[in-house]
């Protein structure tokens, strides 16, 4: 069946069927899948360690990733996305069924596998479209209907999307940072950058590595920007600092050293302005009756990125536009695909068409 064939049959036979449809927020870090009835069920790593011979999966989520950086040469961890698009098909595939198996297990072989709703970012060309939705049926889905990924989080967030006002989301993952502008069950203006929470532990480990000359992994890195990271001075006023374990850029001797959140902060500047230039250019494209709509209601700023201490303050300064962080950051894409599974006809229109 075609993929314009699925959106058509969508809403038809919902319910009342011995299958179990699923939300499916299939990021670049993290994949959760929530179910009807009983919301989020899983939420773990998006990594898959495999064993380099036989292709064998070995281990998903949680389990994987703390084999990053610790496996033998005879085994791998790897995220199979990258920039919130599949990079490796074969193992996004292994991801998705393990952690569909894990959400609810088919008992029986006659029942009938699950209808999903799983998000892209709005950037995704029609291959990388494509790439999600096959995976989705080879990992063991009935049907698959792809959603953007702001449409999903704002849908989340309980953004008025259905109305005839703008809204505007800036969802900043561990790929990408999606910006959109929503109205009347759609998206009017969208942008994705291939910059987001991931590119912010980059920039930690190289500044650290050039300030301080210690070598660090990017786990380090990213409990470093969790624990202390900031893009503003703290609303408390203190500064923080940490010890951290690495090695020496010379020596490759280990090495631990004490850093200090100014240090983190000054690493974090580049990233964060290019998102800032990025946001600013989304909303220039914007038409006036919509801006004005953004500028009274404020932007919503989600996703795990969202959460770094003081952007949403430092966003609020740059655009000149009140920004607020959603408390529900990293569960608004997952909530937002299970309100399409669970009110189909009302939300139909925000699912995506391809060519
Ligand atoms: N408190 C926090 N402060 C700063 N960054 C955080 C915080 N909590 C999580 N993150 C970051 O958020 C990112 C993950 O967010 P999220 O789960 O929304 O991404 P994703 O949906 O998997 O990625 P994408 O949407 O790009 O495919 C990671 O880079 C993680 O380090
Ligand atoms: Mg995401």
């Amino acid at each position: 069946m075609s993929f314009l064939d699925s959106l058509t049959d969508f809403g038809f036979g919902m319910g009342g069927q011995m299958s179990t449809d699923m939300a499916i927020d299939l990021g670049t870090a993290n994949t959760l899948v929530a179910i009807p009835g009983e919301g989020i069920v899983v939420n773990e790593p998006s990594v898959v360690a495999i064993e380099k011979a036989t292709h064998r999966v070995l281990a998903v989520g949680h389990e994987a990733k703390s084999m990053i950086n610790h496996t033998p040469d005879a085994f791998s961890a790897e995220h199979p996305l990258h920039d919130g698009v599949v990079a490796d098909y074969d193992v996004t595939e292994a991801m998705i069924s393990a952690f569909i198996n894990k959400a609810a297990p088919r008992k029986y072989p006659w029942q009938p596998k699950p209808r999903i709703v799983v998000c892209i970012p709005c950037g995704a060309t029609s291959v990388e479209k494509r790439a999600v939705f096959e995976a989705s049926i080879q990992a063991g889905a009935r049907q698959a209907y792809l959603i953007e990924e702001p449409m999903a989080a704002a849908m989340g967030a309980d953004l008025p999307v259905t109305e005839p006002t703008g809204s505007m989301v800036v969802d900043i993952g561990g790929g990408t940072t999606e910006v959109a502008v929503i109205s009347l069950g759609g998206i009017v203006t969208s942008s994705s950058l291939r910059l987001a929470g991931n590119r912010m532990d980059e920039a930690i480990a190289m500044h650290l590595r050039d300030l301080l000359g210690i070598k660090i992994g990017e786990r380090t890195a990213e409990i470093i920007k969790i624990k202390i990271g900031s893009i503003l001075p703290f609303e408390d006023g203190r500064e923080r600092d940490m010890v951290i374990s690495g090695q020496d850029v010379i020596t490759e001797q280990p090495k631990e050293v004490t850093i200090q959140s100014e240090d983190v902060r000054a690493a974090l500047q580049a990233p964060i302005d290019e998102m800032v230039t990025h946001i600013k250019e989304t909303f220039k494209k914007t038409n006036p009756d919509l801006a004005s709509d953004i500028i009274q209601n404020g932007i919503l700023l989600t996703g795990g990125g969202g959460l770094l201490a003081g952007l949403d303050r430092y966003l609020t300064d740059k655009l000149e536009i009140p920004v607020w962080t959603s408390p529900t950051a990293l569960t608004n894409v997952v909530m937002g695909c299970l309100k399409v599974l669970e009110t189909p006809q009302a939300l139909r229109q925000t699912l995506m068409r391809t060519k």
